[in-house]
């Protein structure tokens, strides 16, 4: 889909807030799928549609998740870690996406996983540390994210730990992935 075509279909699902920030990340992925070898095309439709879901009601998330065979551990958690799986669904149901690589991208937005590709790797990453973003640490992680992707990925998701801990929140096991993963892939071998 043309890029501008993409946006506007995004924006009427969006705040003007949640749209700006959709922007940034765009702008971000691109520069970081510059740096770390991504393709172009599937990091931009990715950021675009990344927050899709985001202001769905918290009933039809948890519907679609029942209903279409999502991992049923979703429903224990709330609208930041299930928009991210249920945009995944919903850009292919309804916007016609079904490119997988785009489409995991997407569904891994939040929660990273264990084995990230690069492409998700980038998504992730912009999402956290795009301009409009303002929360302590986010500066150290913008430098690191300019020279090693892995291990801004890993700060990403320590501070993402620390924050939902210090919340009193949980912290879905594929966040937990995330970072195991992170840590080996970082590991100086000795
Ligand atoms: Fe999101
Ligand atoms: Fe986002």
């Amino acid at each position: 889909m043309d890029r501008n075509l993409a946006l506007e279909t995004v924006k009427k699902h969006l705040t003007e807030h949640r749209y700006v920030h959709t922007l940034g990340v765009l702008e971000t992925s691109l520069k970081l799928a510059q740096l770390y070898g991504a393709d172009f095309k599937k990091t931009e439709t990715a950021a675009i549609f990344h927050d899709y879901a985001k202001f769905r009601s918290k009933d039809e998330m948890r519907e679609i998740v029942k209903k279409e065979n999502l991992p049923q551990d979703l429903l224990l958690y709330g609208s930041e870690v299930l928009h991210a799986p249920v945009g995944a669904f919903l850009v292919k149901k309804e916007i016609g996406i079904y490119d997988e690589e785009v489409l995991s991208a997407i569904y891994y937005h939040t929660t990273g996983k264990g084995n990230m590709n690069t492409l998700e790797k980038v998504i992730f990453l912009a999402d956290y540390i795009e301009p409009n973003r303002q929360f302590p640490g986010v500066e150290e992680v913008r430098e690191e994210a300019g020279k090693n992707l892995d291990s801004a990925c890993l700060m990403a998701v320590k501070n993402t730990i620390n924050f939902l801990m210090r919340q009193n929140q949980k912290i879905y096991p594929l966040t937990l992935e995330t970072y195991n993963g992170l840590m080996d892939e970082t590991q100086v071998k000795k």
